[in-house]
Parts: C-alpha cells; structure tokens; sequence
C-alpha cells in the first residue's frame, strides 16, 4: 500500500506534532541498515565521522560509542530533526563529542578533508543534485576516506510502489556509481542484496603526486 503524500512528506522535511511522532518510528525502522552501514565502515577510535541526513540522531550515539576518541557530526535541514537529534544526544553534546548541525547534502559548512568516515542512510531520495551532493561529500572527506551510501533503487519495485514519487526518487544503481565516479569517489563494494537497500561503500581518491 502507498504511504500518504503528508507522511512522506515528514520523511523529507519533519515538522510539528506529526513530524515528532514519525521521527520516532523513523528510529526504529531504519536501525538495523543504519548498523549495517556504520560496520561495513569499518569505524575505528579517533575517527572523525558526518551522518548527513541524521534525523532523530539515534546513530550519532552509536557512533560517539564506537569513535571514543573522536568526533561525530550531524547535520539535517529539518529544524525539528535537529532539535530531537541535539536533546537526544544531549550529553555527548555538552561534552563536545558530538555536534549536530542545520544543514543541507547541497552544502556542508565544513572545511574540505575533514572527516575519517561519511555514512548517509535514506537520503539521496530527496536530493534534487545528485552530482553536487556527491561532491560536497567528497569535498569534506579526507583523501583515502571512505562513504557509506544505503539507499532502495528503482529495481526494488514494492518501494517504487509504496512511496510517492513527487516526494521519493528512486535512483538507478548505475546512475549513482556513475555520480560516485564523477564526484571522485571510487565505489571499491557494494551489497546489492535483493530485497535489502543497496549499500554502496566508496573511498575519497587520493592525490597523485609526482
Ligand atoms: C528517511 S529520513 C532518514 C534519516 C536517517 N538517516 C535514518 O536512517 O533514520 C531522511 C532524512 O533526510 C533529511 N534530508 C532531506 N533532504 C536532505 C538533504 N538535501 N540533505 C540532507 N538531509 C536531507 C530529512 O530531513 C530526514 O531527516
């Protein structure tokens, strides 16, 4: 069955009441691929990690735990995803272990070379330039670094079905390894599991030198 239009909507953009209550469901229905993607990471101690598109912040926790000597960021451009995200994690955040920041995959307000690890779950669906997000996420990588992407493609029918396509756009597996590459990324694995997400894991290229 199609979700309703107003639900999907609170997926891309969570606001209000309504938006609250889907944050929480959110949580919990997307746990599993979120660990999924955070232990084909391979996170280690110090790393320095960004979640775009974090949501409720159930994963900046999970990664503060696993990166103790690091540092996690999120960033969100829903204002109420933010504040759940921040009061969530609200002790790590006075500690300074993580932050969570009102920003968009279209423009990451961080400095180039920045993070050790970059995950991105269920998101890419509301992206209006794929090519440019891609890029900014390169940007922000370290040289060497590596991208977690989980996403559904327009193979899996059932979520082509079950979401409205003026709010979900359901990619081709070629057409974001294609942006991988064009965003200087090399896709070095991918599970393509059927009736899994697709998770594409890609590593920052580094500079040629000589
Ligand atoms: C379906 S939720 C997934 C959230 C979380 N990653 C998870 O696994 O539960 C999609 C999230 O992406 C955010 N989002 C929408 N457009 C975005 C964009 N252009 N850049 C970054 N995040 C975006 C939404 O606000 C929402 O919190």
């Amino acid at each position: 069955m199609r979700r309703p239009r107003f639900i999907a909507e609170h997926a891309r953009n969570a606001r209000g009441l309504l938006g609250r209550v889907i944050a929480f469901i959110m949580a919990r229905e997307t746990w599993r691929q979120n660990l999924r993607v955070m232990d084909a990471l391979g996170i280690e101690q110090s790393d320095r990690i960004l979640d775009v598109g974090c949501a409720h912040g159930r994963s900046l926790a999970e990664l503060a735990n696993r990166a103790a000597r690091g540092r996690v960021v999120g960033v969100d451009p829903s204002e109420l995803m933010v504040e759940i995200a921040t009061r969530c994690n609200r002790s790590h955040v006075m500690a300074d272990r993580v932050g969570v920041v009102l920003a968009s995959a279209e423009s990451l307000p961080f400095p180039d070379d920045t993070f050790d690890k970059v995950l991105c779950v269920h998101v890419l669906y509301f992206w209006r330039d794929l090519d440019r997000c891609l890029s900014e996420t390169a940007r922000v990588l370290k040289p060497g670094s590596r991208l977690g992407l989980l996403f559904r493609t327009k193979a899996d029918l059932a979520a082509v079905a079950s979401f409205p396509p003026e709010i979900y756009r359901f990619p081709a597996l070629a057409e974001v390894a294609a942006a991988l590459e064009q965003a200087d990324l090399n896709r070095h694995a991918a599970s393509d599991c059927k009736n899994e997400p697709v998770l594409l894991l890609a590593e920052k290229r580094r500079v040629q030198t000589g």
